[in-house]
């Protein structure tokens, strides 16, 4: 039976979901895809760096209410992220850093030391993927590994998945979503009267907003999500100067309030076009959008996408977008995709030399 071995970059809520994944549902995965999953390295900014490569006890780590590696055997008090990513024998990184929106930093050097030692990537940040997706894709071909990152747009909900494997022989002209939870929980709560301020409040204490909330609420995460998403539908190249963004923090409670009176619900939506002469046209901006548009309906800390093709018509993808358990699973969605693409077809090809 194949075995991958982990090693998790960042533990705090995502890549923790995924190691509580792997305790309460090992077993039952293992039957189900046909691959167990082993952690044989943690690092994180607080808490230093855990390697043990006969698999780390992952159930006492979660059940700590404080964690801090320094004195458990083969712990250490710093987060020797290089050092683990380059030379822990681990099969595959799992990065669930915080995104920076800037410069994608560390996380894109995470992502390059891990494929430059050989070893796939699955990681839930923006900033890689949106900022030098094609760069790190070339590089993961060249070292014959992969680079997935299903949870940078809508979490769990397989968005980017479905784009690029679901729609072979579409066109796709358009595609729109509204991709951030934060920003669209915070105009349902203006809808319902609620100033800005402390709805904002609100959507960090549900743990959905980014670190720096400002990422929300000015449609920067937006930005970024659509850059990968256009990236992936219509092969761009989209770099965040190439993308008019406007934010939420225009709105008042009152605009929201006056056009849900006239059956118009105000979304924080991206969007992205091809235009005739093969360019991508691309904005994040507030759109008060008519009760039936596809998007009018998606409501709290739900998103959405919706594709429009040539023979189908418009296609949407809805679920959710953020949450640490909804987030780990893309990771563990990513990690059955390595194995889809590489590890089985190793192993049919180690079964047929041996026949
Ligand atoms: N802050 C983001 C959101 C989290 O609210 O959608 C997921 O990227």
């Amino acid at each position: 039976m194949t075995r991958y071995d982990l090693a998790l970059i960042g533990f705090g809520g995502v890549n923790r979901a995924l190691a509580e994944l792997i305790v309460e549902r090992g077993h039952d995965l293992t039957a189900e895809l046909g691959f167990g999953l082993r952690v044989v390295a943690i690092t994180d900014l607080r808490a230093g760096t855990l390697v043990r490569l006969d698999g780390i006890d992952l159930a006492p780590l979660l059940a700590a209410a404080e964690l801090n590696f320094s004195g458990m055997a083969g712990g250490s008090p710093e987060p020797r992220n290089e050092w683990v990513i380059r030379d822990v024998p681990a099969d595959i990184i799992a990065e669930a850093t915080f995104t920076n929106p800037a410069d994608g930093e560390p996380a894109v050097s995470h992502v390059r030391w891990a494929l430059e030692s050989g070893k796939h990537v699955c990681t839930t940040n923006k900033g890689p993927a949106a900022l030098h997706g094609r760069a790190l894709r070339e590089l993961a071909t060249r070292n014959g590994v992969r680079f997935e990152f299903e949870g940078a747009v809508m979490s769990g909900t397989p968005v980017l998945r479905t784009a690029r494997r679901m729609f072979g022989g579409l066109t796709v002209s358009r595609v729109e979503g509204v991709m951030n939870g934060t920003s669209n929980y915070i105009l349902g709560r203006l809808e319902k009267g609620m100033d800005l301020a402390a709805a904002v409040a609100e959507a960090q204490a549900l743990g959905y907003a980014e670190a720096d909330p400002t990422a929300d609420v000015e449609g920067y995460d937006v930005q970024l999500k659509l850059m990968i998403l256009a990236n992936e539908v219509f092969g761009a190249s989209l770099t965040r100067a190439d993308i008019r963004c406007v934010g939420i923090s225009g709105i008042t409670g009152q605009d929201v309030r006056d056009a849900a009176g006239k059956g118009l619900r105000w979304k924080l939506v991206g969007s992205a076009a091809r235009r005739p002469d093969g360019t991508v046209e691309a904005w994040v901006a507030p759109v008060a959008l008519p009760d039936g548009h596809p998007l009018a309906g998606v409501s709290g800390l739900m998103n959405a996408v919706a594709f429009h093709t040539d023979l189908l018509g418009t296609v949407a993808v809805s679920g959710p977008g953020a949450g640490r358990t909804e987030t780990a699973y893309a990771l563990l969605s990513d990690i059955i995709s390595i194995h889809e693409r590489c590890g089985a077809k190793a192993a049919a090809m180690e079964g047929a030399s041996r026949v």
